[in-house]
């Protein structure tokens, strides 16, 4: 009786002061009502700190109440409130985004999709429908155990909001493309709170859109993923070598041959890896290959490059990313920045040679961990988006093999933010500068590796990016996703 009281009165306070921007403690207020009061934490409950973690500390912030929908129906009662009463808001999967502000908000709401994190294959084994709060590794070791396996994420705390909504790399992408191509149905909460599916014959300008481009249409509560047999195991690990000239020039070599043959060998997939710290400088070749095949001869050039440790062996695709999770803990402040390279090796040693330079001007910094990737991105992932119906990347547009950059220093203290940004926005530069001048540079920015100096979705093209504020509009009429969601990338900023 009391709470119906309450309820009441907070909705007469919200119609008498609809024209005053009301705080968000009192959506909250409001919203601890609609809901299951343990689906609304506030700063006094007890598990409101474990929720606002992240994985970079870069992203932590402290929210006015965190909200836990369980449905896509929540998620609608829950933005019906915020919209109505204009409370700033930010939407978070799995929070691995490091850009602060992008997943969560100081003094908002936060609507944590984290329990909204089913698994399950389809009765005909043609899908499977994955919770957007759902964690990789969950899905990998729940559905592989079924039979079947998908295009994920390589890490395994790593979500599948986030991850699919910026296009998505994943182990199987020379097999099937970006991960997002493979979504058969979005289902998404509209701003107006109305809930929709996103597919080929239903909204199909929604679907395109939200294959790469972002947050900018709608929440997406589930996702259904074309599903193809799982052969059990997987090979895959990492072989780690010292950096020394010869081995550096082996690993850089490596991509470069690997880019070039990866249409030969679809199972294949590398990342080459630089990891430097106050210890030394270090080369991870990390390696998997989506069949239990030991050793696959398009890792020979891989394995004989002169290593201290090697821990490819055949596993669990689940067990994969948990491994790779291990080389990224959890704890630094973090930043990713990132820059599209033509496969030539001439553009490949220049991005090297830049990634070391700015490292030397960088490295007093206390604790830092200065990590670049080098990550296929060959014309072959593309050919699959093409088959597939294709996505908003723009990716078609370049018939070139490409290497996708993602730099990602890591360190402790917030007094080098400014720093480290500078020097990420240097990295990007001084690699397109060369790049372009070796005639190997390309202008697309993967939104997941992105900084928040980038512009990713801009880096689609002119076309894509009007097609996604045409989209944007037509679905969301009043950019609630535009001015009441500030975090991550908009279309009309
Ligand atoms: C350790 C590590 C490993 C990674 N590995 C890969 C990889 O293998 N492949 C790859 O492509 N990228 C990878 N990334 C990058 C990764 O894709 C991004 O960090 C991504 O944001 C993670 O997804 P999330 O759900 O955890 O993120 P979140 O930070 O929760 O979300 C990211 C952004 O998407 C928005 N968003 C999330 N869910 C929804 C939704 N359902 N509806 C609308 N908007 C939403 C959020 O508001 C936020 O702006 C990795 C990152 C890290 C830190
Ligand atoms: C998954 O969601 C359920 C509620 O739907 C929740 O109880 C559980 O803790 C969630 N799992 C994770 C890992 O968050
Ligand atoms: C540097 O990296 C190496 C290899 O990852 C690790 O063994 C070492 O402990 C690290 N050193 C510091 C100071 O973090
Ligand atoms: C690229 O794909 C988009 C979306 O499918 C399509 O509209 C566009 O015409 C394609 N462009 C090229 C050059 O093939």
């Amino acid at each position: 009786m009391a709470s119906i009281l309450v309820l009441a009165a907070l909705i007469f306070a919200v119609i008498c002061s609809a024209t005053t921007t009301a705080t968000a403690h009192d959506s909250c207020t409001l919203l601890g009502h609609i809901l299951p009061r343990n689906q609304v934490l506030f700063p006094s409950d007890e598990s409101y700190k474990t929720v606002n973690d992240r994985w970079s500390l870069t992203a932590k912030l402290e929210p006015s109440c965190v909200v836990l929908p369980t449905s896509a129906q929540d998620v609608s009662s829950a933005l019906k409130v915020l919209v109505t009463r204009s409370t700033l808001f930010a939407v978070k999967s799995k929070g691995h985004n490091a850009i602060t502000g992008f997943n969560n908000i100081n003094g908002g709401v936060t609507i944590d999709l984290s329990w909204i994190n089913e698994t399950t294959l389809a009765k005909d084994r043609s899908l499977v429908r994955l919770g957007s709060g759902a964690a990789w590794v969950d899905a990998y070791r729940k559905l592989n155990s079924q039979g079947v396996s998908f295009p994920g994420g390589r890490c395994s705390t790593t979500g599948v909001g986030g991850l699919t909504l910026g296009g998505g790399i994943s182990f199987y992408s020379a097999k099937v493309g970006f991960v997002a191509d493979n979504v058969l149905n979005f289902e998404v909460v509209l701003a107006s709170g109305k809930i929709v599916n996103a597919n080929m014959d239903h909204n199909s300008d929604l679907f395109m859109a939200l294959k790469g481009g972002s947050s900018n249409f709608g929440i997406v509560t589930r996702f259904e993923v074309k599903a193809f047999k799982d052969y059990g195991r997987i090979f895959g690990g990492g072989v780690f070598s010292k950096a020394t000239t010869d081995t550096t020039s082996q690993s850089l070599n490596g991509v470069y041959n690997f880019v070039k043959q990866n249409h030969k060998d679809e199972d294949a997939a590398l990342a080459t890896i630089f990891n430097y710290n106050a210890t030394g400088k270090y080369i991870l070749n990390s390696m998997v290959y989506t069949k239990p095949v030991a050793i696959p001869a398009i890792f020979k050039a891989q394995f004989s490059i002169p290593h201290i440790a090697n821990d490819m062996r055949i596993r669990t695709m689940a067990d994969m990313t948990e491994q790779v999770t291990t080389f990224l803990p959890w704890g630094y402040r973090d930043l990713f920045a990132t820059a599209t390279i033509v496969n030539k090796m001439s553009v490949i040693e220049a991005a090297h040679r830049i990634s070391d330079q700015i490292y030397e001007e960088v490295q007093h910094v206390p604790d830092l961990v200065w990590n670049f990737y080098f990550e296929p991105l060959p014309r072959l992932f593309t050919d699959h988006s093409e088959q597939l119906g294709g996505n908003i990347m723009g990716l078609n547009r370049t018939q070139e093999d490409l290497i996708v950059m993602m730099l990602n220093p890591r360190w402790r203290d917030a007094e080098y933010d400014a720093e480290m940004a500078d020097a990420a926005e240097a990295w990007v530069d001084s690699i397109r500068q060369s790049a372009n001048r070796l005639s190997g540079s390309n202008d697309f920015q993967f939104l997941n590796y992105a900084a928040k100096f980038q512009r990713p979705l801009e880096s689609y093209g002119p076309p894509n990016l009007d097609f996604m504020r045409h989209v944007s509009f037509k679905y969301d009429p009043h950019e609630i996703f535009q001015n009441l969601m500030p975090g991550a990338y908009k279309i009309s900023r």
